[in-house]
């Protein structure tokens, strides 16, 4: 039985479910006054023209010329839903004293987003690119905020390069389209990018919605127990629906059918009470292991290996409410990484230390100074901050006549030693710090190559970077192309060849789109279906990739057609 779209069915849902049928309300102006007349403009005779007295229709249009606010420079395409995580193990407590782990069994509120990074507010779903997985835990201690995305890793590690990152996978300055060159250009001349490209052009990189993808703080945090000892730890939201990954051809398929696939997805789960549940784990490293660990562990391009920092589970993430009204729940929701409880601390990570600064800033700019009264972004323990006064749109009593400076003599408010940050010393020179080539960009990338990743996985990856960087100019392919031969001589060599194989099978056929169809059994492996075989020269290269048990499709668009990839065993 097909199963039901809930999303279709919202309409008559409102009307069957929040309407009492027996009453009616009166529609009204903005400040009460009853309409008698919705549908018509008041004029000067049936046909025009239009008085300026229509306050009504003057209301209706200027509201609707600020219907839109800023969408988010990054991540402006998302869904989002509500929900609670449970504590199910108390392990945590002897490393971290947040509230909101202290007790098995306790349930806080929250509100996750997801989104895609690069599109506008209306591109597609299922486009290949990370998944912001942003969670805000409305504690009984205040909110704290985790915003990550679906990959333990991110591109730069540090945050003066994020502007010119997210520049060039973003629109061409004079064309306004997505440009291959800016994306290569950039990743190729910074080589701790390799890391997450690989991530990105693996089967991860095109989830099968928000539901089936793992979350992760991806950063190095510090927590810190009531013993005031302190510990590093990233945090980790493993799927419970298992990870399941689309098919660059039904991504691609989507993308025109159906560009919201993934919000779709994540409403009717919900409305269908299949509720998505995610659980929570964290990793600890302490400040010995940290001073001696081989790699640099406040390095956003590297993961902590599981064998040696193993999983601790937490608890359970569930969403099971869906929003009641997108823009004021949704859009208006202002997540920040600077946004930390008690017991949760920045580590020295610098990608984590622009993000402190960036996003409440981004917010003053999208949603106003007053950002934090609005009621998704409020907490939900009491808030009592003196001198946080005024601005546009204010709307909660402001403090009313409490003195508006500290200190003072007249008011009760008092402040709390217990809330103390923990005391690290940090010295070193004051300089910047090249980082580009001078940490190892390429180590656990190999081990993501060798380990990770199946065979028909490594071709796949190959496939899907070929099919986008063979846009690219000749010299920055031979870049890229030399970043992942560093990581493994098989990674790069695939990679030559199958550029190699596009550039001669574009310049021979337009309409040649796979060479497979000349070799049965490769055709069955495959699954391509492009049986336009013509040039012999084309046979031979084929012939010759197929003997190294590479995939040929010379359009990316052939990657597979089967409509969802397997779940990965990839385990990070
Ligand atoms: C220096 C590095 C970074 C800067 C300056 C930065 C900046 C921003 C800004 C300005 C926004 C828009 C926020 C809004 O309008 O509400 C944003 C959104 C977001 N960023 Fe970052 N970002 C950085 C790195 C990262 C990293 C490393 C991750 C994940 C690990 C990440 C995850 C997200 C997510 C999930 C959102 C969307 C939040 C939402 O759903 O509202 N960002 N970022």
């Amino acid at each position: 039985m097909a199963s039901i779209d809930h999303s279709a069915e919202q309409l008559k849902n409102f009307k069957n479910l929040s309407l009492d049928s027996k009453s009616t309300e009166k529609v009204t102006t903005v400040t009460g006054k009853g309409i008698a007349d919705k549908s018509s403009t008041l004029t000067v005779g049936p046909r025009g023209p239009v008085l300026l007295q229509d306050v009504h229709f003057i209301e209706e249009l200027a509201q609707f010329d600020r219907e839109r606010i800023p969408e988010r420079v990054v991540h402006a395409k998302g869904a989002g839903a509500f929900g609670y995580l449970e504590v199910t193990k108390n392990d945590i407590t002897k490393y971290c004293k947040a509230k909101l782990f202290d007790t098995v069994g306790k349930r806080t509120p929250v509100a996750v987003r997801f989104s895609t990074v690069g599109g506008e507010s209306g591109s597609a779903d299922t486009v290949r690119d990370p998944r912001g997985f942003a969670v805000k835990f409305y504690t009984e201690d205040g909110n704290w905020d985790l915003v990550g995305n679906n990959t333990p890793i991110f591109f730069i590690r540090d945050p003066v390069l994020f502007p010119s990152f997210i520049h060039t996978q973003k629109r061409n300055p004079q064309t306004h389209l997505k440009d291959a060159n800016m994306f290569w250009d950039f990743m190729s001349l910074r080589p701790e990018t390799t890391h997450q490209c690989s991530f990105l052009f693996s089967d991860r990189g095109i989830p099968d919605g928000y539901r089936h993808m793992n979350g992760y703080g991806s950063h190095t945090f510090k927590i810190v127990n009531d013993k005031c000892e302190a510990f590093y730890t990233k945090f980790h939201l493993k799927t419970k629906q298992g990870i399941k990954n689309l098919s660059v051809k039904d991504a691609d398929r989507l993308a025109g059918t159906d560009p919201d696939y993934s919000i779709r997805d994540l409403f009717n789960g919900i409305e269908r009470k299949d509720y998505p549940k995610w659980t929570l784990y964290i990793q600890v490293m302490t400040f010995e292991q940290a001073n001696t660990v081989k790699f640099n562990p406040f390095d956003l391009t590297k993961i902590w290996p599981h064998k040696q920092f193993p999983l601790i589970e937490v608890g359970e993430l569930v969403l099971d409410r869906n929003p009641e009204n997108y823009f004021a729940q949704i859009e208006q929701l202002a997540f920040s990484p600077a946004n930390m409880v008690a017991g949760i601390e920045p580590s020295p990570d610098k990608m984590l230390q622009g993000r402190l600064f960036s996003y409440s800033d981004t917010h003053r700019h999208r949603l106003g100074a007053n950002f934090h009264q609005i009621p998704v972004n409020r907490p939900k323990c009491p808030v009592m901050h003196p001198t946080i006064r005024d601005g546009p749109y204010c709307f909660t009593d402001n403090s009313g006549s409490a003195p508006n400076y500290w200190p003072n003599s007249f008011s009760n408010l008092k402040t709390d030693p217990s809330y103390k940050d923990h005391c690290q010393q940090c010295t070193g020179d004051v300089q910047r710090y090249e980082s580009g080539e001078s940490e190892d960009n390429f180590s656990q990338v190999t081990s993501f190559w060798n380990d990770v990743l199946t065979p028909d996985e490594r071709e796949r990856l190959v496939e899907n970077i070929a099919g986008h960087l063979k846009d690219a100019e000749p010299f920055i392919q031979d870049r890229a192309t030399q970043n992942f031969e560093r990581v493994h001589p098989d990674f790069g060599a695939k990679l030559r060849l199958k550029l190699n194989l596009i550039k001669t099978t574009l310049s021979s056929s337009t309409s040649l789109t796979c060479q497979t169809a000349t070799i049965n059994k490769f055709e069955q492996n495959n699954q391509c279906d492009d049986d336009q075989f013509k040039s012999k020269a084309l046979y031979n290269v084929a012939r010759f990739i197929y003997s190294k048990r590479s995939t040929i499709c010379a359009s990316v668009n052939c990657a597979s057609s089967s409509s969802t990839l397997p779940s990965s065993k990839m385990s990070r």
